[in-house]
């Protein structure tokens, strides 16, 4: 299997110094371990830079032979507006909640939709059916979908390694770009999120910004299927631990601490991001020395922080701000011989980061927010024996509840958290981080990838099964066979004609009428059309055509030129007083629902309910209803945007298989909605049974939408004519 890994960033630069960062440093990882399994792996992204047109294929060359990775080369004002400006100065801080760093401009955004076009292209070079393609991240939103279209039946997964926000927050980007986002992540067969509650936000958007709903976790969108869950990432933990052990590292450790060894050690590391929280951990620091002088001297704090996103003016501002406070501190805490914090402005390699982790005693992981924060986790399995403070906001923290949690934006908190942490017993600190390494050892990051691989798999084989049913109009294989009669049953709403925001506003085309009174004239044809509308309404839509119309789901049958409508079942409904004042609650509870009565059945609507708010309301009517519906005499059924209670042993399946003329026939039978997955079901195994829209079925086939089942009549209409025409 041949994985083709997309990131904006490669495991290393331009130069072919290794990228510091949670996605370079994390995937390199699982990678290496993925190739010694005899996978074969190419990674995509932007060198960093850009590079000159004529010395492109060159770098190309090197870069695949050296480090298995395939540049998209991006000009450099493309790549300013493109990453420091739409990924860089509107997504990461919007999906970071700092809404007062983001810029929103057309401009970066059209840059953003060149610069996956040109991702795009590269992969358009190389893609093999059956490769497994993976993207990564917020610079790529829109590469899944470009994807989808040109390569239907790709493997494609896409990871989000950021948060993604609550509505309230992600609405804020202009709807063009935001519906935008989202139908570019629908590409994929499968969406990953760190944590639970980034993918439930990225349904909410969802459904608040497209009404699309989800049927848990699982969508529907343009005949694809792409399904959401939460995969945290983990890490190499075998790889950290091994070198953590190592004669080697503990060499390393002993020289870096060398003039400190009374001291203990507060570690922390990060990227310079605003998002790290770094300023205000100094604040912290600087309160515990000024609470508790008794550390002072006895202490140290080591401050790593690598170089990121330098071109953009609020990362600049704030270095500037760090480098005032760390002096400010020293110099008011400092002594001759001894320093407070030891500030290292600039990136380390695994072998000396894995010692500086073993040294230390207690580790301020707490940003003001973070997707993971894989620095928490490569810590917990260095350590000998160091404490974790850990921020609430990271999403890490849902793993490892046993760390000192703390609200970044309390002082006060932190600084006793500092303190709490630096004086914690020995035996306290390894049983707590015993239970986390566990976890951490049990989901890996190779886990991680092999859960979202079999996810991906699984879905694109939903896909595969759901594509194979989809067929043309005008396909041979929805013709009539033999010269039996023909007996054709269509659905009303969603098949014949489409949903409107009204029922009374759905009504067929002068076009559509007429097609089906010439079909129904032609010799050998019976059409039946089958509703759960009401007598009044089929009788006024089909008036004057011969037939056989069945109302209310199967309540009513009025045969082919007839004006008498027959009763197909008789009513035992004592079940629907008692329902029908629950609709009522209901209906008043969501502005915009209603409640229908028919003959066998009572209708909750929710189609012009806010769509939150209606599908809260329906779920939790269906969950209800359907505890208390055995042995009562009804049951639930969910429909589009309806919640439908039906007397037991009616409905359309019941009510076609007692209109149907006991005499060999071809049937042929047409339906959008659960309903009529009852038709299906009780039809002989030779009708030819279509579903038309999304959403599995028992059908043998599936049509697209409501014009579909136009072409097949005006298909079959010629069809009849022609064969008639030659036989006479
Ligand atoms: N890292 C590194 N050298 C350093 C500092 C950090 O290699 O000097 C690596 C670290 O090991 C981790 C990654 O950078 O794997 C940072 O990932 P994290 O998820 O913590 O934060 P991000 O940078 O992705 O926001
Ligand atoms: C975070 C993002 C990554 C990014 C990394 C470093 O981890 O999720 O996509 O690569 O930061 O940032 P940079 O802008 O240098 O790629």
């Amino acid at each position: 299997m041949r994985l083709i890994l997309v990131s904006n960033r490669l495991p290393v630069q331009w130069d072919g110094t290794p990228n510091v960062g949670g996605l370079a440093t994390g995937l390199s990882s699982f990678l290496s371990h993925w190739k010694s399994l005899g996978n074969e792996v190419l990674w995509v992204g932007w060198p960093g830079k850009s590079i000159p047109e004529k010395e492109q294929n060159q770098y190309a060359k090197k870069m695949l032979e050296e480090h298995g990775t395939i540049p998209v080369f991006l000009k450099q004002k493309l790549a300013d507006s493109f990453y420091n400006g739409f990924c860089n100065k509107t997504i990461w801080p919007l999906f970071h909640y700092f809404t007062s760093n983001c810029e929103f401009s057309d401009g970066t955004f059209s840059s953003y939709e060149e610069a996956n076009e040109e991702f795009a292209k590269t992969i358009r070079g190389i893609y093999q059916p059956g490769d497994w393609v993976w993207v990564h991240d917020y610079h790529l939103f829109l590469l899944p979908g470009i994807l989808r279209s040109e390569f239907p039946n790709i493997l494609l997964s896409f990871f989000l390694h950021i948060p993604f926000p609550t509505f309230e927050i992600f609405r804020l980007l202009p709807e063009r770009i935001h519906s935008k986002i989202l139908k570019g992540m629908l590409g994929a067969d499968l969406i990953g999120f760190h944590t639970q509650s980034y993918t439930q936000y990225f349904l909410r958007s969802l459904l608040r910004c497209l009404g699309i709903e989800n049927e848990r976790g699982i969508i529907y969108f343009q005949n694809h299927f792409t399904k959401t869950a939460a995969f945290p990432m983990g890490i190499n933990v075998e790889q950290f631990s091994k070198y953590a052990s190592s004669a080697e590292c503990d060499a390393i450790a002993d020289q870096i601490n060398t003039n400190h060894k009374k001291l203990k050690q507060i570690l922390s590391v990060d990227r310079l991001d605003y998002t790290k929280g770094v300023l205000q951990r100094l604040n912290a620091f600087e309160l515990f020395l000024k609470q508790n002088p008794n550390w002072i001297k006895r202490c140290k704090l080591v401050l790593v922080l690598v170089p990121s996103r330098t071109d953009v003016p609020s990362y600049q501002s704030m270095k500037r701000a760090i480098d005032e406070k760390v002096g400010a501190i020293n110099g008011s805490f400092g002594t001759l011989d001894w320093t407070p914090i030891l500030y290292q402005y600039k990136g380390f390699p695994f072998e000396e980061l894995v010692p500086l982790y073993k040294n230390t005693h207690v580790m301020l992981v707490t940003p003001y927010r973070d997707g993971m924060n894989l620095v928490a986790k490569e810590f917990l399995v260095s350590q000998k024996n160091g404490m974790l403070v850990l921020s609430e906001m990271a999403g890490a923290s849902a793993e490892l509840p046993e760390a000192i949690l703390v609200n970044p934006n309390d002082l006060n908190g932190m600084a006793s958290a500092i303190k709490e942490a630096i004086e914690m017993e020995e035996t306290e600190i390894k049983n707590r981080n015993e239970v986390m390494v566990t976890r951490l050892k049990e989901n890996s990051v190779m886990e991680w990838a092999k859960k979202i691989y079999t996810d991906t798999e699984d879905t694109a084989n939903r896909n595969q099964n759901f594509q194979t049913k989809s067929i043309p109009p005008n396909s041979e294989a929805l013709l009539p066979k033999t010269n039996e009669p023909i007996f054709i049953i269509f659905d009303y709403d969603g098949t014949l004609v489409p949903f409107q925001s009204l029922p009374h506003l759905a009504v067929p085309t002068q076009e559509l009428v007429d097609s089906i009174s010439k079909l129904s004239q032609l010799p050998n044809v019976s059409i039946a059309i089958i509703s759960g509308r009401d007598r009044k309404f089929l009788e006024t839509i089909f008036t004057g055509l011969p037939l056989h119309l069945v109302a209310e789901h199967g309540a009513w049958h009025r045969p082919p030129n007839k004006k008498e409508w027959n009763s197909l079942f008789h009513s035992n409904a004592d079940w629907k007083k008692e329902i029908k004042s629950r609709l009522e609650e209901f209906t008043k509870r969501v502005p915009g629902s209603f409640a229908e009565e028919k003959e066998f059945s009572l209708v909750w609507h929710f189609r012009n309910a806010d769509p939150d708010i209606g599908l809260n309301a329906a779920r939790e009517m269906l969950d209800e209803l359907s505890q208390i519906s055995s042995n009562s005499g009804f049951f639930v059924q969910r429909g589009n945007k309806i919640i439908e209670v039906r007397e037991y042993g009616t409905g359309k399946g019941k009510a076609t298989v007692k209109i149907l003329p006991d005499a060999p026939l071809q049937t042929f039978v047409f339906g959008d909605d659960t309903t009529d997955e009852d038709m299906f079901r009780e039809l002989p195994e030779e009708a030819i049974t279509v579903k038309i829209g999304k959403s599995e079925t028992i059908a043998k086939y599936r049509f697209q939408n409501t014009d579909d089942v136009h072409i097949w009549i005006k298909h079959l209409i010629n069809h009849i004519t022609n064969v008639t025409h030659h036989a006479s």
